[in-house]
């Protein structure tokens, strides 16, 4: 089918997202989220995010139809993420995509949350480039992964073994008193700090780890925060102790600048091993202003080109669903029924069900 009207639903973590494509033009993009009611909890609360999912659906999905002037029954398909994510919260938006296909007869895509955030790319491009790598940065994902064909096959090549990337800052800004969410705050008062001030550790970066291009180690192209997030917890104790003020800008630029640092050195090697010579950047840590400038600084360096979609479609989104089910759809893709069920730890290799 030629440019497929397609529906697509995200709910895999706290945002609750209705999103419509004609084959690769984007219709509508509507987007619900509860952080507001996780910042009390300095992080998203899966329960509450399930109940925020079920309140904001309806609300959500009418206001998409409204900003695409399209009436449900005009749909050609629907798409939801069935994973990975939230259990929970996964379950809410997979129950209402099935409800929605049985009570109008349309086929459904169960896509993957991954494949989803480079799909996004397509729209307002119609075509990705080839030689294609995706950097997946937010406070669920920190991902390097190589896509040779967006609809049939994606490889992981790197990612964090612990911390999400967006995940340490929420963590980092939590010890710094910053409030949540962590990543806008540290970005903000990084500007007034000194990147230079403390060296704190890039994990996996040792050669034990790292190995090298003939003889790869155990994580060459994975991160890890955990090191890093106990790092400047043990500085703010050092001079608590010693009765100093504690730097807080100082210490925010340090920080970042470890985890922008092992980000792209390691995404960039990732690629220049790989034959990669376009690249994606996406998730909601791809805001942030250090990262967008050393990507690009270091891709240039690579030449590699840099794509980053627009911030509204690099957080999560029910358009990036639509996109990645409408190429499904172009490529004869069959669609999933509704016997499926949400898999939270989904493989990226997996793109649709
Ligand atoms: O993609 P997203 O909206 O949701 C998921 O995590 O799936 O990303 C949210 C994460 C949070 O951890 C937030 O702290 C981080 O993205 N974030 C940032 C910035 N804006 C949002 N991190 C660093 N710098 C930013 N400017
Ligand atoms: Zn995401």
């Amino acid at each position: 089918m030629e440019a497929p009207l397609v529906l697509g639903i995200e709910s895999s973590c706290d945002e609750t997202g209705v999103g419509i494509v004609r084959g690769t033009t984007l219709l509508a993009n509507t987007v619900s989220s509860s952080m507001e009611e996780h910042v009390r909890f300095g992080g998203v609360i899966p329960e509450i995010a399930s109940r925020a999912h079920l309140d904001a659906f309806l609300p959500t999905l009418r206001q998409a139809l409204a900003e695409a002037s399209v009436a449900l029954e005009d749909v050609d398909a629907l798409a939801v993420t069935s994973g990975p994510g939230l259990s929970g919260a996964l379950m809410v938006g997979v129950a209402a995509a099935k409800a929605l296909a049985v009570a109008t007869g349309k086929p459904l895509f169960a896509v993957n949350h991954l494949v989803a955030h480079v799909g996004v790319g397509l729209l307002g491009a119609g075509e990705l480039p080839s030689n294609l790598g995706a950097l997946l940065v937010s406070g669920g994902h920190t991902e390097i992964l190589r896509v040779r064909n967006l609809a049939s096959d994606v490889e992981l090549l790197g990612s964090t073994i612990d911390d999400a990337a967006g995940e340490a800052y929420d963590k980092v800004a939590r010890i710094l008193g910053l409030g949540y969410p962590g990543g806008p705050a540290i970005d903000n008062i990084a500007r007034e700090g000194d990147p230079t001030a403390i060296r704190f550790p890039r994990g996996l970066t040792q050669p034990k780890y790292m190995g090298s291009a003939e003889e790869p180690g155990p994580h060459r192209y994975d991160w890890s925060f955990s090191g890093l997030k106990t790092a400047v917890a043990r500085s703010v104790e050092q001079y608590e102790a010693r009765g100093i003020p504690v730097p807080v800008a100082d210490i925010a630029a340090s920080f970042q600048e470890a985890v922008v640092d092992v980000i792209t050195s390691k995404a960039v090697l990732a690629c220049r091993e790989n034959g990669i010579s376009n690249l994606l950047l996406g998730g909601g840590v791809a805001s942030n202003s250090r990262l967008r400038a050393v990507t690009l600084q270091r891709c240039d360096d690579a030449g590699i080109s840099l794509t980053i979609p627009p911030a509204g479609l690099c957080t999560d989104n029910g358009a990036m669903v639509a996109a990645l089910a409408a190429r499904i759809i172009m490529d004869g893709g069959t669609p999933s029924g509704i016997a499926f069920g949400t898999d939270s730890s989904l493989p990226v290799t997996t793109t649709h069900l």
